[in-house]
């Protein structure tokens, strides 16, 4: 590689024996999301449900050029087609093995449990209720005549922290984009915290656009961003 090019970078769609270094790479590079807390086989089960989704995306990226021999992921990106389709899925087929991989964490972790009882409970108990009810309202739309607008949900992207500049984000974040696309969706979003834990001009170099700041039911604060397709 040449100064200043950038390395060729290969995104495909990530594999189910690749799920525990994706959980990994999740791990170490969102520390600071709240579902990192749950552990290791709680990511890996998270992330399989994005494989396996017919509402949902996750891909990776490699550099073959800067890992030489070595087989890892540089990067790892999920998000949804149909958000309330793909998180009704979630809770009907991964949901059990969800809760058990929380609850044990709950058990060895009493610090986790009291948080997620009072920052969160409420809000994933509504969130479970509203995907349960999802099949229902869906039905009623179906019937209607508006045809809405469609929506896709970036849930996480993650570059490896010795790999960063290289594109691999903004690589990662194209291939879903044009994902979008291919399925006829008119829009994206996502949220980001809006300090510096966050990566708000990472996505208005894209061409996403901020969209104002919205408070969690837990009392937090992110920034929402859009994307026209
Ligand atoms: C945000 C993140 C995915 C960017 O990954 P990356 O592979 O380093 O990004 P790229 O190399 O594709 O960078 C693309 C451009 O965005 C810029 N950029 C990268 N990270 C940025 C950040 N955090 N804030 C602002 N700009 C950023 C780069 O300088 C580059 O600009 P250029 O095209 O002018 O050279 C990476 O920093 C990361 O994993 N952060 C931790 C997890 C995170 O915050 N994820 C996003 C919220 S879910």
């Amino acid at each position: 590689m040449r100064g200043g090019e950038k390395p060729k970078i290969e995104i495909h769609p990530l594999a189910h024996g690749e799920l525990k270094d994706a959980s990994a790479l999740h791990e170490r590079e969102l520390r600071h999301e709240f579902l990192t807390r749950f552990g290791p086989g709680f990511l890996a089960r998270y992330y399989k449900a994005f494989i396996e989704s017919p509402y949902a995306t996750a891909l990776v990226a490699r550099v073959p050029e800067v890992s030489g021999g070595e087989r890892r992921l540089d990067g790892v990106l999920i998000g949804t087609f149909d958000t309330g389709a793909h998180y009704a899925y979630l809770v009907r087929d991964h949901g059990w093995t969800l809760t058990v991989y929380t609850v044990l964490q709950c058990l060895r972790r009493p610090k986790l449990a009291w948080d997620l009882l009072r920052t969160r409970l409420v809000r994933y108990a509504r969130g479970v209720y509203r995907s349960l009810r999802y099949a229902v309202k869906s039905e009623k739309r179906e019937s209607s005549q508006k045809t809405p607008e469609r929506v896709g949900f970036l849930a996480y992207v993650a570059t490896a922290s010795d790999r960063r500049g290289l594109g691999i984000g903004k690589a990662l974040v194209e291939a879903y984009a044009e994902q979008a696309r291919m399925a006829g969706l008119d829009r994206l979003e996502l949220v980001t915290l809006p300090d510096e834990r966050g990566a708000g001009s990472f996505y208005t170099n894209m061409n996403w656009t901020y969209g104002g700041e919205r408070v969690s039911r837990s009392g937090e604060r992110y920034s929402l961003y859009r994307l026209s397709l």
